[in-house]
């Protein structure tokens, strides 16, 4: 019997990632019922050899526990894959979680005229800075850890760079789009010494995966 050890992305993901494994045929049933426990022993499938310890924890951490070799696979969003420069193997795109990065200020601002350097609000200085690397602009980049609109709303910044999904955030608070960076989904990540001493369960689960979602 193989096992499996699957860090996955409370918060945004978590349904998605549960109704994928749950339309697999894993047993989910202690997961949804809302349990404070934090790992879950999932038997393998009746007609497979793959059993799953299932652990939930922030996107940043799924990388950090991947990344470490203490658990095998996760699952995370590729706006956190961008950010953290760690090391590990993305092996699939899931398909959900779909959003986009972008930049976004005040609908009646322009945010290229003047001369003076821009400020940039955003939770993901990595990426704001690579984008603006790649443009040849120099800018200020302020980190701000949630409800990043807030800051060209109060005139910290001339723009953010954020996740947009719906774009109602934006709409609600009068900003708009400036310019889409990048598409976003959910990604399979796993360990790179797992990726090879334990090939043979991880394909047996990404065929699976594949299958359904196909
Ligand atoms: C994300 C993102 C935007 C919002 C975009 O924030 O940072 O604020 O969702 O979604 P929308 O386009 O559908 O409105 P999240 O809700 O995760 O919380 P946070 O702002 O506190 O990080």
């Amino acid at each position: 019997m193989n096992k499996l050890r699957i860090a996955l992305t409370k918060g945004r993901l978590e349904k998605s990632v549960v109704a994928l494994l749950d339309g697999l045929g894993y047993d989910m049933s202690e997961i949804c019922a809302g349990s404070r426990k934090l790992i879950f022993e999932v038997p393998a499938l009746d007609d497979g050899d793959v059993a799953l310890e299932i652990l939930l924890a922030k996107a940043g951490d799924v990388i950090t526990y991947v990344e470490h070799g203490v658990c095998d696979l996760g699952v995370v969003g590729k706006d956190t894959i961008l950010e953290s420069g760690k090391q590990f193997y993305e092996l699939m795109d899931l398909g959900f979680g779909k959003c986009r990065f972008a930049l976004a200020g005040m609908a009646d601002h322009d945010f290229y005229a003047g001369y003076a350097k821009k400020v940039v609000a955003t939770k993901y200085p990595g990426v704001a800075r690579d984008y603006f690397e790649d443009k040849g602009m120099d800018i200020e980049i302020i980190k701000i850890e949630g409800s990043v609109e807030l800051a060209p709303l109060l005139g910290l910044s001339d723009a953010i760079v954020d996740l947009v999904e719906t774009g109602s955030t934006l709409k609600a608070n009068g900003l708009c789009v400036y310019e889409e960076i990048c598409d976003i989904s959910a990604r399979l990540i796993a360990n790179i010494a797992s990726a090879k001493l334990k090939a043979g369960a991880i394909k047996a689960l990404m065929r699976q995966i594949e299958k359904v979602s196909s």
